[in-house]
């Protein structure tokens, strides 16, 4: 190669990278000012009408979905073989657009044509629930722990309840208690991220092995973004969080909890008999050689008991050594509900026309039915015989720790429980 060569070559080089370097950081700039705090104040969040999507892409979403896909394929660790299937090719023809990314990733940002029986209804009870969030995260004199942190302050280990689907732009941070074996069937099924035994994606979620549907790798979730992305992970994550259908499932704070204590602590689990059983047992209990094995305490009779699990969780000792488990923390602490902006927010309470109608405004009630669930619920109308043994002073505690949760989310403070 003659010098002229290597300087042209050397230029070429140079050129590339600067307007990589200034897209980058024009696109940082734009998206730093991303405030998903004050951004509660425009009017509704509509991603999911279908207007957002499209007047987004044709405006200033370009500049950012452009980028999106160069650092994609630039930052190209280990993203999927994405040759779009017969499903994406659909709704893509569907979606109208022959968008390169849509081609790629198989959105549906179609508009919706067919207006169902109900589907009124639904649309009123989403837009009543997000605008119940969007009024307490923006009312100053209701406050909590983390309340007012901005998104790019919460620590990558606590994004690790959000599962990203990238092939139907679709983030789903999923609750422990509230349906999230299913609905995390749904997102491997979706994001084709487990092969079966014959090496081929799952196509029937409840196909799936539970014990893989829990597996962390099964999953992609904001956590990990750091291993495929490096310092553009960030930048990434708002990106999705600004283009994909977020949703989350929650339920009654209490019931949560009673349904958390009944499948971990009365049923054999020899993982929470060790890590929490035991240490309740020690300090709460009257035991003085607490069996060391599940199954020796479940034939002996020491099991802790609903209420010192209460107490396990007002005693302050508790968060000092680790955080609450995920069976029994706080859902604004598991899916930062002032951070980022669902776009749907089911309820288990209502769990069937609510999966019906998130399937349908994601354009994928076509796909499959949302899983059944066989296991037996725990029922709201158990709460007042769980609580009657815990004393008064100890339940008003325990609502102080998950007010949050019940003010973000419209559960109407339990005072049946909560007074003399
Ligand atoms: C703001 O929160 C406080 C405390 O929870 C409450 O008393 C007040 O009514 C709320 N304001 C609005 C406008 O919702
Ligand atoms: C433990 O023993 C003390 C004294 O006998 C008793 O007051 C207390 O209620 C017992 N606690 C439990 C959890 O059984
Ligand atoms: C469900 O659980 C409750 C309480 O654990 C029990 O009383 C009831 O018999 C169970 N129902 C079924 C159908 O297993």
């Amino acid at each position: 190669m003659t010098k002229s060569r290597l300087f042209c070559l050397l230029v070429v080089l140079g050129s590339a990278f600067m307007v990589l370097f200034i897209i980058v950081y024009w696109d940082n700039v734009g998206t730093a000012n991303i405030n998903f705090h004050t951004s509660f104040s425009k009017s509704l969040p509509t991603h999911l009408t279908e207007e957002i999507p499209s007047s987004l892409s044709a405006t200033e979403n370009n500049g950012l979905s452009d980028v999106d896909m160069f650092l994609d394929s630039f930052l190209n660790f280990d993203t999927k073989n994405e040759l779009p299937s017969t499903k994406e090719e659909k709704s893509a023809q569907r979606g109208g657009s022959n968008s390169f990314e849509e081609n790629v990733r198989g959105y549906d940002w179609s508009s919706r044509t067919k207006l169902e029986e109900g589907f009124l209804d639904q649309e009123l009870i989403q837009e009543e629930r997000k605008f119940n969030l969007r009024k307490f995260c923006g009312n100053s004199s209701f406050n909590f722990p983390t309340k007012d942190r901005d998104f790019d302050d919460i620590p990558n280990k606590e994004l690790d309840h959000l599962i990203v689907d990238d092939r139907h732009g679709i983030i789903y941070c999923y609750v422990p208690k509230v349906a999230c074996t299913n609905w995390k069937r749904v997102m491997i099924v979706l994001s084709e991220s487990l092969l079966d035994k014959k090496g081929v994606p799952y196509q029937d979620p409840l196909e799936i092995p539970r014990e893989d549907v829990h597996n962390i790798n099964s999953h992609l979730t904001f956590n990990k973004f750091w291993r495929r992305y490096g310092k553009f992970s960030r930048h990434m994550m708002k990106i999705k969080l600004k283009k994909y259908s977020k949703f989350i499932f929650v339920r009654d704070p209490f019931v949560r909890l009673i349904s958390a204590f009944r499948s971990k602590f009365e049923l054999e689990n020899e993982d929470f008999y060790k890590s929490f059983a035991i240490p309740i047992l020690t300090r709460f209990s009257n035991w003085t050689n607490v069996p060391t094995s599940a199954g020796e305490a479940f034939s002996s009779g020491a099991k802790p008991s609903f209420s010192q699990f209460i107490q396990y969780l007002l005693d302050p000792k508790t968060e000092e050594e680790k955080p609450f488990n995920e069976h029994w923390r706080q859902v604004y602490r598991l899916c930062h509900p002032c951070q980022i902006d669902y776009d749907f927010i089911g309820k288990l309470e209502t769990l069937d026309e609510d999966a019906a109608q998130l399937l349908r405004q994601l354009n994928i009630d076509s796909l499959f039915p949302f899983p059944p669930s066989y296991r037996n619920k725990t029922a709201s109308s158990w709460e007042d015989d769980w609580f009657s043994k815990i004393p008064l002073e100890w339940r008003q505690k325990l609502y102080k720790l998950y007010e949050p949760d019940f003010v973000l989310f419209g559960y109407p403070k339990p005072d049946n429980i909560l007074k003399v």
